[in-house]
């Protein structure tokens, strides 16, 4: 069977976003470099929001933080973490395409692994009005283990599913589809971060359920079952009393939104 293909509306599901919970956090280094990034801390917006994995921490650090998400089930799922901790957290639902919102607005907009789901040349040009003079958009990216001593192990049980569901391993396609943001943003700068995270062999499974390519509902209950058997066998005998340890590293870049992407003329 051939991999369905992936979209942004993969996080409009209910076992997604109750997956997402169990998917590594970010560095607490990266949301105290977000904070540092902004113009000022009157309001922050958080574009794809998931269940808040920015947002919330964010809304600790500016007066209002506006948590705009399509999926319906990501809005819950984050309400549920925040319990209401955050008043100032004002969670949106719907594309962040139309968001209605005001010029020179925010001091911060920030895209946690959304920005290659999103219509840029839609998003850019609105982005360029909404940000405040000297406030820059940070895309971040990099969730899952980076380093450890079963790394290899890992990648080679994603590897070859992502085979098995007929795709090509490093698709330079998506690659280049992974990267087209990057015309919209002038003069980009870029930081990593890294941490370290332990958890569980089963939470860690279970949060791969979370990404777009192995929903639940995409994969069916068979091939869940075998993907998750996989990736047991593999890292089982990696696993503490159940527990792994290892490094997320989190990629930021960041720069002023460009109302028009940047064209790089060939010479010759
Ligand atoms: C991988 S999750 C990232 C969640 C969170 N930002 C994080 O850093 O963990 C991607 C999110 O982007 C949202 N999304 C995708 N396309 C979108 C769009 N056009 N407008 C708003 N949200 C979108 C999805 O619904 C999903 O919740």
């Amino acid at each position: 069977m051939a991999q369905p293909k992936n979209s942004g509306e993969d996080f409009d599901d209910a076992d997604v976003a109750r997956a997402y919970a169990n998917r590594p956090p970010y560095p607490p280094a990266l949301i105290e470099a977000l904070a540092g990034l902004a113009s000022g801390r009157a309001r922050a917006l958080d574009l794809g929001c998931g269940p808040g994995k920015l947002a919330i921490p964010l809304a600790d650090r500016f007066d209002e933080v506006w948590a705009a998400d399509l999926s319906a089930p990501m809005i819950a799922a984050g309400q549920a973490a925040d319990a209401g901790a955050h008043p100032n957290l004002r969670w949106m639902h719907g594309p962040i395409e139309d968001l209605d919102a005001p010029d020179g607005g925010f001091d911060l907009a920030a895209a946690g692994a959304s920005i290659h789901w999103m219509d840029h040349a839609r998003l850019f040009p609105r982005l360029a009005r909404w940000l405040r003079p000297g406030a820059v958009i940070a895309v971040v990216e990099g969730d899952g283990p980076a380093e450890a001593p079963w790394r290899e192990a890992y990648g080679a049980v994603i590897r070859g599913w992502v085979e098995r569901l007929g795709g090509v391993w490093n698709d330079p396609a998506m690659i280049a589809g992974s990267r087209a943001h990057e015309a919209w943003i002038g003069e980009p700068r870029r930081a990593e971060f890294s941490h370290e995270v332990r958890m569980s062999l089963e939470a860690l499974i279970d949060g791969e359920h979370s990404r777009a390519t192995w929903a639940r509902a995409k994969l069916g209950p068979d091939r869940s079952a075998a993907f998750d058997a996989d990736l047991r066998d593999a890292l089982t005998p990696h696993a503490e009393e159940g527990i792994l340890i290892f490094k997320v590293r989190t990629r930021l870049l960041y720069g002023r939104p460009l109302p028009e992407p940047m064209t790089h003329s060939v010479a010759g």
